[in-house]
């Protein structure tokens, strides 16, 4: 199944989006332990925004900037709305764009902070291998990539693999480990949370 800006703009307009609850608790996690500091890693890049409470969440903590992108509109206005609200509109900046076309508005730098909360895994095919090339063009050594998935075999057609593409169990190692340390944080059951270090150019 590949997933267009109408799924998504549906899920959003009717706000039953699963995932769009607020930001995710393992970032806050990570920037109240300290871990992520707007001193180390000051710019960010929110791959798949949505309607951006990660992107504001860390705008509100001193990153800037932040760089959201999100190729559903309904998502990137409420994102918007969200950063002027917040009082953070000058360190977020939203486009409207799909992440796996060759040249992606916002994402003409390298970033010290990549998150991608659930975009890859929600990609196939010549789609996950552009959104992975995306990372790999952003990002330069030293950047954190965090990437939460789903993961699972698809082949054993059970919940979630019959509703989601998800990552294959150990195709993170494929797609990253020639470039990236990887780390496994802490999640539940059939989740990835991934915190990639860039090691090499
Ligand atoms: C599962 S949602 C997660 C949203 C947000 N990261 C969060 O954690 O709340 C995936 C998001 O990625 C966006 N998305 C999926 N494929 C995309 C693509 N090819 N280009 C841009 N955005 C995409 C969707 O519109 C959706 O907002």
């Amino acid at each position: 199944m590949r997933f267009r800006p109408g799924f998504y703009n549906t899920l959003y307009r009717l706000k039953v989006a699963p995932w769009d609850t607020g930001c995710r608790p393992v970032l806050t996690e990570l920037v109240d332990a300290g871990r992520l500091t707007p001193a180390d890693y000051p710019a960010v890049a929110d791959l798949g925004c949505g309607t951006g409470a990660e992107s504001v969440y860390l705008a509100s903590k001193g990153f800037d900037p932040v760089v959201g992108v999100d190729f559903s509109p309904v998502a990137i206005r409420r994102a918007t709305a969200r950063a002027e609200a917040a009082g953070v509109a000058h360190r977020c900046h939203f486009y409207q764009a799909d992440l796996t076309a060759p040249e992606v508005p916002g994402m003409t730098r390298t970033f010290d902070l990549i998150c991608d909360f659930g975009v890859v895994d929600d990609t196939e095919q010549e789609d996950r291998e552009a959104a992975v090339r995306l990372i790999h063009r952003i990002s330069r050594p030293g950047s954190v990539v965090l990437i939460w998935a789903f993961q699972g075999d698809k082949s054993k057609k059970r919940w979630p693999a019959t509703i989601a593409p998800m990552l294959a169990p150990g195709e993170e190692k494929a797609l990253f480990g020639e470039c990236f340390d990887i780390e496994y944080l802490p999640t539940r059951p059939n989740t990835l949370m991934l915190w990639m270090t860039r090691r090499t150019q």
